[in-house]
């Protein structure tokens, strides 16, 4: 099987299929309207066409293709505002669909320009990066950034039908390729059994296997519904994607935001790995290393001051409120597919796991 169901409010499916009938899924899904395509100036070029005449071929009227500049700076309020103006002017009806082909930036804005035109309309995500096909296209986060954070402004909206080729693969930078594969080792990690076993594909898949992609591709997709199914307004369970990233966030911060984000979930991933170690005796960080290392991604960061990636964890929207007593709030493995989420850790420990990872 090729595709995923997410169980969501309105169940819809997940497409990732190496040469995907793009018309055909989308006629099995939807019925013909008016479409728009949002995508962004790097992946248009490549796929704007093809994926315009696919959906004509479906029956579709597809009335524009809106191109933003390639980058995180087109989730903006002033993006935002120029795509929601070009689509009243261009007459997209609240009938309408609007199918955001790109990586998770022309997603997360897609979908809030879908969730809010006209009060909301139809929305399909057609994700080209990897990080896109195994994250941000799958549980309905959509959203912008502000100038005083990022994803401070959004919504829940989850897509009619997400759809994916694996040839658009071909066209990513390999580090980019890297930085989807990040989430893939975290939820290989956090599901255990059949997936983390299949984490052995890394090195084929990082090779442009397409086989070896789609089985950890799917795997991610699988778990990242599941969970998004339990909890899909981030209540509580779906806390645990965030393993990694509370340190993640803190190294992305203190170094600018001149760290790609896979890369400081890698080193995230591993100084959780090293707590993990010390509260229950195991010996996990060799096994993120080697994954990791598969994955393609350096463990070697830029310098940064731990004290700024300690203050920055603190400022962290994700961080509880309640925590008033100087500690953080981790998800740490007891083993592969045995997260523990609510794990409390103080200072001075998230200090050491830091600055192991920093001193490598
Ligand atoms: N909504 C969610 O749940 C969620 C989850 C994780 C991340 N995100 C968001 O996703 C964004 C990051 O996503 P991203 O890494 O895909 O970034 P991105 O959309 O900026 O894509 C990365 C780069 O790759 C290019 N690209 C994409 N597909 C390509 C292809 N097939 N060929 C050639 N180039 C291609 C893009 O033009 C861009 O330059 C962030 O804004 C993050 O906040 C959202
Ligand atoms: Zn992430």
């Amino acid at each position: 099987m090729s595709s995923v169901t997410v169980e969501a409010t309105t169940p819809y499916e997940v497409w990732i299929e190496d040469a995907l009938d793009l018309a055909g899924v989308v006629s099995d899904a939807l019925s013909p309207g008016t479409a728009v395509v949002l995508t962004d100036s790097t992946v248009g070029q490549f796929y704007a066409r093809s994926v315009e005449e696919a959906l004509k071929s479906a029956g579709w009227n597809v009335i524009d293709t809106l191109t933003v500049p390639a980058g995180e700076a087109s989730k903006s309020i002033f993006v935002y505002e120029t795509v929601v103006r070009r689509l009243a002017r261009s007459g997209l009806p609240r009938g309408g669909t609007l199918f955001a082909l790109g990586g998770g930036v022309v997603g997360d804005l897609g979908g809030f320009v879908a969730s809010s035109y006209m009060r909301g309309i139809d929305f399909v995500q057609l994700p080209t990066s990897l990080l896109a096909m195994v994250d941000s296209s799958v549980g309905g986060k959509v959203g912008l950034d502000l100038a005083e954070g990022k994803n401070l402004v959004g919504a829940f909206l989850q897509p009619r039908l997400v759809a994916a080729d694996l040839g658009w693969l071909e066209t990513l930078p390999p580090r980019e390729v890297s930085q989807g594969l990040a989430e893939v080792v975290k939820m290989g990690l956090l599901a255990g059994g059949e997936f983390f076993e299949d984490l052995e594909l890394l090195d084929a898949a990082c090779s442009g296997e397409r086989g070896a992609m789609q089985t950890l591709v799917l795997h991610s997709v699988r778990y990242k519904a599941a969970v998004v199914a339990q909890d899909e307004r981030e209540a509580g369970l779906r806390a645990i994607l965030n393993y990694g990233h509370t340190i993640g966030h803190g190294l992305e911060a203190a170094a600018g935001y001149n760290l790609p984000h896979g890369e400081a979930v890698a080193a995230g991933m591993l100084a959780a790995a090293h707590l993990g170690d010390e509260r229950f005796h195991t010996d996990l960080s060799s096994t993120h290393e080697a994954l990791l290392h598969a994955a393609g991604l350096p463990l070697k960061l830029p310098p940064v001051d731990i004290e700024q990636v300690l203050e920055a964890m603190g400022r962290d929207k994700k961080r509880r409120t309640s925590d008033r007593d100087g500690k953080y709030r981790f998800v740490l493995l007891r083993d592969p597919g045995r997260p523990e989420r609510d794990i409390s850790i103080t200072v001075a420990e998230a200090r050491r796991a830091i600055g192991a990872v920093l001193a490598r």
